[in-house]
């Protein structure tokens, strides 16, 4: 279960190193770049989609399974990127997009060209658009309807996302089938697994909103009985953005998802800072339930999406938008599209404070491309590209990223996350920059079992700005208290089991004074974190 204690990394390719001089990021020039890797200490790459595609929706609209996009290169060449991961214990896993095709995938070109086309039912067809109406739009920003007509044959066709993004069929057995081949395809090429994309919404049925349907269930358990019996040790983790107990039917009884992101407590991370209150997380955390012995939450600051607002009550998205998204250009349908930096005003403590609540809580925690180093965005690009810019190396121009003329977005150069500040090379030279600071707060988790496969219990004082847990696992007790506030703050904690003890910064390895009494006290300087052993 080596996925209990890995650290993950959210890797977008076409930002990550450009090898050829044409502006994108390829796999030979991430095979130039895996020391980074190496040296940041991840234990697992998530390698977004890198198949044929033509890019309406960043590779998430695929139009061949079986290969991939030639801007990054050949198979041979993620090949050897796969190979040389493994070489450092790196393990890798890939999208698996089962919900879609792309409009321009052959099966879909086949599949509107006439009503009995063999291909014609590998689609969701339906003479009107009234059908499922229980079922909400997701991007909203752009679409009012999961249905498009479609001239040739005079029928609608279902999409959850995009209208260029027709979703497969799975009532159909031939739909179910090829994705067994797509995976044992990948996984023969030496994938590590899959993060499995939009699963919640494979099947549609009336009168359900279409989301986690018996059905879908029933598929995505046969779905892992395959990898069990054919793949052990390879694994998958859901992209089922729910509230807790719905996230929780993807672990099955160990039968279905061997891991799945804890959606819902991403932006009450972000929300609890700006109300100095840790309420949000307690209420969301004391709302998510216990999950079966091999299963792991996946939890995470950022990803390549917006920052979604869609596990929220509409008060809180209200003022997540007005705290985080004052302008109209930095939200996007649910959501806001900036990286984690900027929504912390680049201030170091509150970075750091995120990060520290990020490797503590329970699951694996996975870093989003660039904010290692605290990357900046871009909010005028179309739609998610602001935060998929090239990855900044060193100061030289295009940030080290690419010798082109032109890159695939530009890169970013403002005063404040410019890549002649914010770069990969200054971070290294400097022993206090940002991904020092990560890389040793990775080092240091890796020294306790009890982050990954701990129990998690909080230890609250009267104190609301303090967030306190303690992560226990056999002899390891890991008390991690955080200061959520921008002023000093004093909390006191109920600590009779400890009297005695000497609580030790394991990040410092500095030592606090002894727990002489039940009522142990702590003062806090302003977004101060301690992860302490006791
Ligand atoms: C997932 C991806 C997102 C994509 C969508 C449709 O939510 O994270 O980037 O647009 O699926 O495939």
């Amino acid at each position: 279960m080596w996925y209990k204690t890995a650290i993950f990394y959210e890797l977008y390719p076409r930002a990550f190193m450009d090898s050829n001089a044409d502006g994108v990021g390829d796999f030979k020039g991430l095979l130039s770049k895996i020391d980074h890797l190496v040296d940041l200490g991840v234990d697992c790459v998530w390698i977004t989609p890198f198949y044929p595609s033509p890019l309406r929706d960043d590779g998430y609209d695929i139009s061949d399974y079986f290969s991939v996009h030639p801007d990054l290169g050949t198979l041979e060449d993620l090949k050897a990127v796969i190979d040389r991961l493994h070489e450092y214990g790196i393990k890798v896993v890939a999208d698996l997009v089962m919900n879609h095709t792309s409009d321009q995938h052959p099966w879909f070109i086949e599949s509107r060209s006439s009503r009995d086309n063999p291909k014609r039912d590998w689609y969701v067809w339906s003479d009107s658009d009234q059908k499922y109406r229980g079922t909400r739009v997701i991007f909203i920003d752009t679409h009012d309807s999961n249905w498009t007509y479609d001239e040739t044959t005079g029928q609608y066709y279902w999409h959850r996302f995009y209208d260029h993004q027709p979703d497969l069929n799975f009532d159909n057995p031939e739909v179910r089938a090829v994705m067994f081949e797509i995976m044992d395809f990948w996984l023969q090429l030496g994938l590590d697994g899959f993060r499995a994309d939009a699963v919640p919404y494979l099947f549609e049925r009336e009168g359900t909103n279409s989301e986690n349907l018996k059905e879908t269930h029933d598929f995505l358990k046969a779905i892992r009985a395959h990898i069990d019996k054919n793949w052990p040790g390879k694994i998958l983790l859901a992209e089922a953005n729910q509230w807790p107990k719905d996230t929780r039917a993807y672990f099955g009884d160990d039968d279905e998802f061997h891991m799945g992101f804890h959606f819902p407590v991403m932006p009450r991370l972000y929300m609890a800072l700006k109300q100095k209150s840790r309420r949000s997380i307690v209420e969301i955390m004391e709302m998510t339930p216990e999950i079966p012995p091999g299963a792991q939450w996946c939890v995470f600051l950022r990803n390549h999406d917006e920052l979604t607002l869609e596990m929220v009550t509409l008060e809180e998205r209200e003022y997540m938008w007005e705290q985080y998204a004052p302008e109209r250009r930095m939200r996007l349908n649910l959501g806001i599209r900036r990286r984690l930096a900027p929504l912390m005003d680049n201030d170091r403590s509150r970075i750091e404070l995120l990060n520290a609540e990020l490797f503590t809580l329970p699951g694996s925690p996975i870093i989003y491309y660039g904010d290692e180093i605290g990357m900046g965005d871009n909010i005028w690009l179309f739609d998610r590209n602001g935060v998929r810019t090239p990855m900044q190396w060193d100061d030289s121009p295009n940030a080290g990223f690419s010798a082109a003329a032109k890159t695939y977005e530009p890169v970013i150069d403002d005063e404040v996350f410019g890549y002649k500040k914010v770069n990969v090379q200054a971070q290294k030279a400097d022993p206090d920059s940002l991904l020092n600071t990560l890389k040793h707060m990775i080092r240091v988790r890796k020294q306790y079992k009890a982050f990954g496969l701990g129990t998690f219990a909080f230890c609250l004082p009267d104190n609301d700005a303090v967030l306190a847990y303690m992560r226990a696992y056999e002899n390891e007790r890991l008390f991690c208290v955080f200061n959520l506030s921008d002023s000093e703050e004093t909390a006191v904690f109920e600590m009779s089991e400890f009297v005695g003890k000497t609580p030790v910064n394991v990040l410092t390895g500095a030592s606090l004074p002894v727990i002489q009494q039940a009522n142990y006290s702590l003062t806090l300087a302003p977004y101060a974190y301690y992860w302490l052993r006791i």
